[in-house]
């Protein structure tokens, strides 16, 4: 594997997957995207693949072409689009691991998440600006949590290693770093503090300690 994310494929063509296209571009990136009725044959030839398909369809995804792939879980669960799913919402397992589940073989990193598609565009900086906001990054794979870093990195946001995938519950919907323009520093503190927060209660006591 390279050290440095080259060529990224994206499977979904929708607000966020043409959000990354266009920062990936931006950065000299070879980008290859796919709709719901698109070839994939170039997207999962890339040096790591963006999900960004509604969660609720992630079943959708060619699990067996992404085997051995780095794949970058940008989706969550918005029951406005994915109807209730309690399988979704369950404190014991994070939506990442629940599509990891869904992918043997596939390198799973958690990133690009927790900003709008709108916001991704707009607020990425380069490095050392003083506007520069971070994007959390979390896995159970540590080369595949640094080459996604590099990536988030090169679209212009500080990265933030954030544990497992398991611990990636702490950037899911509803968590105080979901949707906030925040520094690498204060994003660090977000994730610590989800322990002390309703849902970090309720996941703690569901999966019998942290
Ligand atoms: N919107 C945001 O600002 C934002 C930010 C961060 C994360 N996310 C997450 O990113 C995911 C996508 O959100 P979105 O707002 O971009 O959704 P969207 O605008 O509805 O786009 C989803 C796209 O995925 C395509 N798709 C569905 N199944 C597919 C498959 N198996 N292979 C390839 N493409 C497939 C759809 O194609 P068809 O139309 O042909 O079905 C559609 O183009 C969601 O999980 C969301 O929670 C969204």
């Amino acid at each position: 594997m390279s050290a440095r994310i080259q060529t990224l494929g994206i499977l979904g063509a929708g607000r966020v997957g043409k959000a990354v296209a266009a920062l990936a571009a931006r950065a000299g990136i070879d980008v290859a995207i796919a709709g719901s009725a698109d070839a994939v044959d170039a997207v999962v030839a890339a040096d790591a693949v963006v999900l960004a398909v509604p969660l609720g369809r992630y079943r959708s995804l060619p699990a067996e072409r992404l085997a051995g792939c780095v794949v970058i879980d940008a989706m969550n669960y918005w029951w406005e689009l994915d109807g209730a799913r309690p399988d979704l919402d369950d404190p014991t397992t994070s939506t990442s691991q629940t599509v990891a589940a869904f992918l043997p073989g596939a390198r799973v990193v958690k990133a690009l998440n927790h900003l709008s598609g709108y916001a991704l565009e707009e607020l990425a900086r380069p490095a050392g600006d003083p506007e520069r906001i971070a994007v959390a990054v979390a896995g159970d794979d540590d080369e595949a949590v640094a080459l996604v870093a590099g990536l988030v990195d090169a679209l212009g946001y500080d990265p933030v290693t954030a544990g497992t995938l398991a611990e990636g519950m702490r950037f899911e919907p509803g968590t105080e770093l979901f949707g906030a323009d925040a520094d690498e520093e204060e994003a660090r503190a977000m994730l610590e503090r989800f322990w002390d927060t309703q849902r970090g209660r309720v996941v703690a006591r569901a999966r019998g300690g942290r």
